[in-house]
Order: structure tokens, then C-alpha cells, then sequence
């Protein structure tokens, strides 16, 4: 029977390699023990020499193998190597793996010793290798070091299931299996195959097989009761692959799939039949401190806030492969993937294609069961055409994937079209101008094909999130006017904007600190205003985001309006110290094609200043009441019509009014709508009833550090350490955040856990996060902070 053991704890490190280093003798004083996934070194935050992580490195670890394995084949199989591996056992090579986002296995079987350890040595080799994709130009996104995936041994019988397919057929009429198997064995076989809907049986099917057959196919036909793979409901079904050998057990290999349909056509992408618009993000898989290395539990989470948090329907892996494990949550939760091959704008020479090849087939090898799956990216993102290169790889992708469409990333109109989808970055959008390309306009084709748009938005409109809040709600709104767009338009699929997080990257990018801020997101997954676009289209929940921190002097020339509130309420009624001051509703207009059309809440005074201007005549002794008269201009700033403002300024100028008195005008009436307490309450209304309520604004003041954990159970049992989130974030009397708050947190830990990165951090824009890790121990973590205003203490439990 087959036997999977993890094998990531009890790893010896070190970071460099010499030739002898794959012996068995090796001084021990020279490493550090570490676990997997492991990074090469930990990188600091940002500002950082990006060479840090470009160098080879040992990895060693026993592995002792009983004789009671004797007579099974035993590989070891690595999830990602960055970005060459050797592998050695017992000082013998076994063979090399070029490429960092993709699985490989070494076979160990004839050169184990049983009863005793044997050494499994890889050489890694993280430098930025000009025969490996991405490499070979420029780069925007760091590819970091290291063993950073998970490494498992596996024990299979003489005859054994290398891999399987299993095709859905017909689903949306009478669903049908065709099962593809890639069998390794010896004598004749008899086949099972199982098909399970949790523990109950739907089907199965019993097949003698002859030896010489080394690739087989098995049929299920006429399915009944077969639930789809949906975004609301996405079910997975079981299939059991038993092989027997005279009635012996050789193998039991189990995979997951879903049934449904996906097709991308030239009015829209169709799920099961039902038109739906892809709205998503692009994902890199990195993370501070560490940058790939994190294990199950972060990669899931991830697909959980794109999904549930952002309330997206797909995801691209950009630009590469990335952790099965955030895969596995796609298919679980029901978010479509993109899934790309590994590349950045450059194709390289033969040899870099041939490893490109390979890693095109050894993504759909690994990704070709997985429902969430639905289009492979065969080209490298935004590199030029290359009529044969790319033929190659769309055939390839076709020949070992007859189920799934392909398509390719371009950023250059009228490329050539080899794919069945066409993909377009879209950055057209510079705030004023047209917001997407016609798809004539990108393809030069005669008539319209399946089209969908890959990136929009990112540098174009760089934005942290501590950012000044005007440019803020502008990263927001630039998201909010492609959705609109893209909403609205029948030329196009749907569109995955850049991108869900900020990450690290080369200096040729981003804001000079080895980052770019381009995520709705920053690192640590902390929101910006532009993730409550997205966030504000869900019904799950009352969202009533408010883009502003309504103080009155952080905008340019003071005052707040207008406010601006993405949320999913049918209105929203606003008070001031009390008062009544009007019930405002989605702006439709601007946005006609969004679900739920941000609020804007403008100050009326301005509109009625426009009137009296209309009508009233001003003597010139009167100067009191034109004073009062410029306090409504200031106030009502963002309604004045160019007349308005002619008017204003003869008046500035007929009564030689100096810019201090305006100043002070200005400022008098940024007391709004004329009350003292200028903080402001928001309502929101759903149905007619209240349903949220929020305050900001006026005297705002430190009140408690707000620490929250992610997860407040860990497990010992995961085939590696386990992570979870905790986030801080300065919060004033009311629970909102204070964004310029940059205390210094002294993070303080016991228990068996282990913070990733610094134990001292500042906050940055008023909220951080840290991640902390198990140590393989059970027991109790407990998490305080050291720092002058009040704050919990997190327990978290390791089972
Ligand atoms: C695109 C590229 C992405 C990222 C993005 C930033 O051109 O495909 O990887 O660099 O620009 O907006």
C-alpha cells in the first residue's frame, strides 16, 4: 500500500555549498537545524539589498527507512525547490530540478541502506539563473530562497498509480468520468475505481488491466444525483483508485475533483451555463520576513479574504504556480484561478524554453483535477509574441488538457492570438481618461473573441496605506471605475485588477523600499479603501466602509466633503451633534453598473450658497454679511460653479479681502455644517431599518490597541509547523483606526510559538500584523504587548 511521510522537521541548513558538502561526513557545527517550508534567510520588511537571498545553499536530513520497505519503489517529492535543486543520497546524485514553483520527485529506491539512516543532501541554488524562468531580465516580484514548499517520502508497491486524470464529461446534461490513469506495475492488474460523495458510494467500476498497458482508461457513464462545482456551492467529490495484484493491495490512491463546466465565449465567461463576470484580483504568494515560506494555513487564509473578505469570484496566480495549498481553498470555497506558467515580460533562449515547457506540464500534471482551475495561462505574462514558441506551448497545454481553454497575458494591442482566450493588461485608465479598451481596439481582430482583462490599476496609481486619505479614496475609486466598466460591458469576461497584496520586490520597482504598493491590501492584509470596493459588493453582510478620516484639516485646503462611503446599504442618513443632516443614496449615476454604488455625502450648504448668489445683491457696506457670504463658499467649496467662483473672486478682490482673512474664514467654516462638534454620525439603512451606525470625526483620541488573532486553535499535526495573524491596530474611543498612530509595539511570546520577524515593530499606519509560528510543541501561546494604552492579551491554543 502506498505510505506518504512528510518529512519537514529535523532539516540541517547552512548557507553555502562546496563540492563534498553531499558526502555523509559533514560538520554539524557548520548548520542550524530548521524546519520546512524554509526560506534561505530572513529578509527585513523593506529596504533591504535584494542580493540578500541570491546565493546556494545545503540542506541535509537523515532519513531512515525500515527493511520492512524493502521491496517497495520509495521517492522523495519536493513541492518547490527556488530555483534549482541538486539532490543527493548517501553522497550519490540523484538528479537536478530547474524551476522554483513546481513539484519534482527523485527516486530513492536502489540507493537506500535499510535498518539505518541515510542522508538526503540538496543543493540549492537561489541566484536569479539566467536559464530559468522568470529570469534573464528584469523581474518585478522577488522569487526569495530555499526549500519553501513541504518535502514528503513516498512508498509505493510494484505497481502503483503515477498519476490521474479525471475528466468530467457532459456535466450539465448526463454526467460521465473518463479517468485517465498512468499506471507503473509489473503483472496483470485488476482496477477499482470508487467514486465517493463523502462516504457514501455513487459508483464503481472493476477492470482487468494486461501488463503490457502502461496508460488506461476507465469510464463512469450515466452519473446520476450529481451535485456541480459552483461559487456558491462547491462540491467535491472523492475517487478511490485501487489496484490488486492476485487479490493483493497494491495501491489505494485517492483524488478530489469537482464536476462543472467553464467556458470562456465571446459575449461572456459561462460557469455550469450561467453567464457570470469574473471580478478578481492578481495574488503574489509572498510574505514579509519570510517570503514564500509559509505554510498551509497562511496559504488558505489568503484565498479565504480574496473570496470572503473581498467577496471576488477568481484569483490569477501571478506569475507562477503557486502553493497547492492555496489551491486546495480555491477548490474547497469556490474561487476560480487563473493559473500561469512562471515568466515576467522575458523569453529566453532554447534552453530556458525547454525548462518553460516543463514547467507548463508539470503545473497542469499537478493542477488538472482541481475545479477552481479554470483557464491555464500558456504564455509568459506580457512578453511579446513568439509565433513558435507559443504555438508549443498552447499545444502542449491542449494535448495534456483537452478540458480547459488557454490564454496568455499581453500588455501590446493586435498581438498575435494562439490561445483560445484573449488576456489584456489593461492600464489604459490615468484617472480622467477612458477607464478599458474597446477589445477591437486591443485585438485588431474582425470579430469579438473570448476577452478578458488580466491587471488594471496597480502602478499606475501606487498607494500605501498610510498614504495622505485623498489619494486614498482615488486608488479606491480608480478600482470602483473599472469595475463599473467592466460590469457594464458585454466585450468583456470580466476583469483582475493588480493586485490583492502589496509585496516585495527588485529595485527596478516599486517605491525604492523593495515594495510595491500596488495591493487593495498591504502585506500584512490589512485593507486599503480600494479592498472596500470590492468588499462593499457582498450581500453577506452590512458593509459601511467610510474613505475618510473626517478631520477637518487633511485635505488639501481643508474640510471633508465630500464623504465618501462604499457600502451595501440602501441609504444612509447623517447627524451632526445631533441633528438631522440629510439621507443620502448610492451614487447610481457616476456608477450605474456597480451592485452597490458608493455614497457620497456632500454638503448641501454649498448648493444653497449658489442660490443666494442667484438672487441676493450685496451693498458694500455690508461686509459682516459677506463675510458670512465667503463662510458658505468655503464651506460649499466642491459645488461652486466657475461663475460662482468669478463672482467670489471680484468680491476678494473689490473688498481687498487679504488671503489670511480668507484663511481664517476658511477655517471657521470648516466647522462644517456650522455645528461645534463636528464629529459625524453615519446611519446606514437597509430595508428601511437601521442596520449600522458609525461615528468619526471631532475629538478623536487614543483609546486601546486593538489585537486580534486569526486562529485561536493551532495543530502540532499538520504535516509542518503551523501559522496564524495577529493584527494590531490603534483605535480611538469610538473603534476607529488612527492611520498616523506609529507607536513601537514590544511584542512579548510564551509558549511554544515563535514570532516571524522582529518581536519590536512600529506600527505603520496605525496597524501591523505579525505572524507567529508553532515550535512542534503543545500547549498555550500567549501574546501581549508592551505599550502604553490598554490592550488584550491573545491565547492561543496548540492541539
Ligand atoms: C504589470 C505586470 C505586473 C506588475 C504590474 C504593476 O505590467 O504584469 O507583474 O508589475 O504591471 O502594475
Amino acid at each position: 500500500m502506498r505510505k506518504v511521510t512528510y518529512i519537514n522537521d529535523n532539516w540541517l541548513y547552512k548557507p553555502s555549498f562546496k563540492t563534498g558538502d553531499q558526502m555523509n561526513d559533514f560538520d554539524v557545527k557548520q548548520y542550524q537545524e530548521v524546519e520546512l517550508p524554509h526560506n534561505n534567510i530572513d529578509l527585513p520588511y523593506n529596504c533591504f539589498d535584494e542580493n540578500m537571498y541570491q546565493f546556494v545553499s545545503c540542506y541535509r536530513r537523515n532519513i531512515y527507512i525500515s527493511s520492512e520497505d524493502k521491496n517497495k519503489y520509495i521517492f522523495v517529492d519536493f513541492e518547490g525547490v527556488m530555483s534549482y535543486a541538486k539532490v543527493y543520497i548517501n553522497g550519490k546524485y540523484l538528479g537536478e530540478h530547474k524551476g522554483g514553483y513546481t513539484p519534482f520527485s527523485m527516486e530513492l529506491t536502489d540507493h537506500l541502506e535499510f535498518d539505518q539512516d541515510n542522508h538526503l543532501v540538496v543543493m540549492v541554488d537561489s541566484r536569479e539563473r539566467e536559464d530559468i524562468p522568470p529570469f534573464g531580465h528584469v523581474v518585478d516580484f522577488l522569487t526569495y530562497g530555499g526549500i519553501y514548499r513541504e518535502v514528503s517520502l513516498r512508498f509505493v508497491e510494484k505497481s502503483y498509480v503515477n498519476h490521474v486524470f479525471v475528466k468530467t464529461l457532459h456535466v450539465l446534461e448526463t454526467p460521465s468520468l473518463e479517468v485517465d490513469l498512468e499506471l507503473i506495475r509489473e503483472n496483470d492488474l485488476v482496477i477499482e475505481v470508487a467514486l465517493y460523495d463523502d462516504d457514501q458510494l455513487i459508483k464503481y467500476v472493476k477492470k482487468d488491466i494486461d501488463k503490457g498497458l502502461m496508460d488506461v482508461s476507465i469510464e463512469m457513464n450515466h452519473l446520476t444525483g450529481i451535485e456541480l462545482w459552483s461559487l456558491e456551492k462547491p462540491k467535491l467529490y472523492d475517487l478511490s483508485i485501487k489496484l490488486y495484484d492476485n487479490n493483493l493491495l497494491m495501491d489505494d490512491y485517492k483524488v478530489k475533483f469537482g464536476f462543472r463546466s467553464a467556458e470562456f465565449k465571446s459575449d461572456g465567461f459561462y460557469l455550469n451555463n450561467k453567464k457570470v463576470k469574473l471580478n478578481g484580483l492578481n495574488r503574489h504568494q509572498s510574505f514579509p520576513y519570510v517570503g514564500y515560506a509559509m505554510p498551509e494555513r497562511a496559504q488558505k487564509k489568503d484565498a479565504d479574504i480574496i473570496k470572503y473578505n473581498l467577496g471576488l469570484n477568481i484569483v490569477r496566480t501571478s506569475h507562477y504556480p503557486q502553493s497547492r495549498h492555496f489551491l486546495d481553498r480555491c477548490d474547497e470555497i469556490g474561487l476560480m484561478v487563473f493559473e500561469e506558467i512562471p515568466g515576467w515580460q522575458h523569453i529566453g533562449e532554447k534552453k530556458w524554453q525547454e525548462v518553460s515547457k516543463q514547467e507548463l506540464r508539470e503545473m497542469i500534471r499537478r493542477d488538472c483535477n482541481r475545479p477552481s482551475v479554470t483557464i491555464w495561462g500558456v504564455r509568459v505574462n506580457e512578453s511579446k509574441d513568439h509565433h513558435d514558441f507559443y504555438t508549443l506551448t498552447n499545444d502542449l497545454a491542449r494535448s495534456l488538457d483537452p478540458t480547459r481553454q488557454t490564454t496568455g497575458v499581453r500588455c501590446t494591442e493586435g498581438s498575435e492570438f494562439l490561445e483560445d482566450v484573449y488576456s489584456m493588461n489593461d492600464f489604459v485608465h490615468s484617472g480622467h481618461n477612458q477607464v478599458l479598451r474597446k477589445q477591437e481596439k486591443v485585438t485588431r481582430l474582425k470579430s469579438d473573441v473570448p476577452y478578458l482583462v488580466s491587471e488594471h490599476t496597480g502602478h499606475m496609481y501606487p498607494t500605501k496605506r498610510f498614504d495622505h486619505e485623498t489619494r486614498l479614496i482615488e486608488h479606491a475609486n480608480r478600482h470602483l471605475r473599472v469595475l463599473n466598466e467592466q460590469v457594464g460591458r458585454q466585450d468583456i469576461t470580466g476583469a483582475i485588477g493588480w493586485c490583492a497584496f502589496d509585496y516585495n520586490t527588485h529595485k527596478d520597482f516599486g517605491s525604492g523600499d523593495k515594495i510595491c504598493y500596488h495591493g487593495v491590501m498591504d502585506m500584512f492584509r490589512i485593507p486599503k479603501y480600494a479592498a472596500s470596493v470590492y468588499s462593499s459588493q457582498r450581500d453577506d453582510e452590512i458593509i459601511m466602509d467610510v474613505a475618510s478620516l473626517i478631520a477637518k484639516g487633511e485635505r488639501d485646503s481643508g474640510g471633508y466633503f465630500p464623504i465618501q462611503v462604499f457600502t451595501n446599504c440602501d441609504a444612509i442618513k447623517v447627524e451632526m451633534a445631533g441633528s438631522d443632516k440629510g439621507t443620502y443614496y448610492p451614487d447610481k449615476k457616476r456608477y450605474p453598473h456597480v451592485k452597490h454604488a458608493p455614497i457620497m455625502i456632500e454638503n448641501t450648504l454649498g448648493e444653497a450658497f449658489e442660490r443666494t448668489m442667484a438672487t441676493t445683491k450685496f451693498s458694500d457696506k455690508d461686509k459682516d454679511k459677506f463675510k458670512s457670504f465667503v463662510l458658505e463658499v468655503m464651506k460649499g467649496e466642491h459645488h461652486l460653479s466657475k461663475k460662482t467662483k468669478r463672482m467670489l473672486l471680484g468680491l476678494v478682490f473689490k473688498y481687498r479681502l487679504k488671503t489670511s482673512d480668507i484663511g481664517k474664514l476658511a477655517r471657521m467654516s470648516l466647522d462644517s455644517w456650522g455645528e461645534k462638534d463636528t464629529s459625524v454620525t453615519l446611519i446606514g439603512v437597509k430595508n428601511g431599518v437601521e442596520v449600522i451606525r458609525k461615528t468619526l470625526g471631532g475629538m478623536v483620541y487614543k483609546d486601546r490597541l486593538e489585537v486580534k488573532v486569526d486562529d485561536i486553535v493551532l495543530s502540532t499535526k499538520k504535516s509542518s509547523y503551523d501559522v496564524t495573524r495577529i493584527e494590531f491596530k490603534m483605535l480611538d474611543q469610538r473603534g476607529n483606526l488612527l492611520p498616523f498612530s506609529d507607536d513601537v509595539l514590544n511584542i512579548k511570546l510564551d509558549g511554544p510559538g515563535q514570532i516571524i520577524g522582529p518581536n519590536q515593530v512600529s506600527l505603520i499606519g496605525g496597524a501591523r500584523a505579525v505572524w507567529v509560528k508553532t515550535t512542534g510543541k503543545k500547549g498555550v501561546i500567549k501574546v501581549s504587548v508592551d505599550t502604553p494604552v490598554r490592550c488584550d492579551t491573545i491565547s492561543i491554543k496548540v492541539k
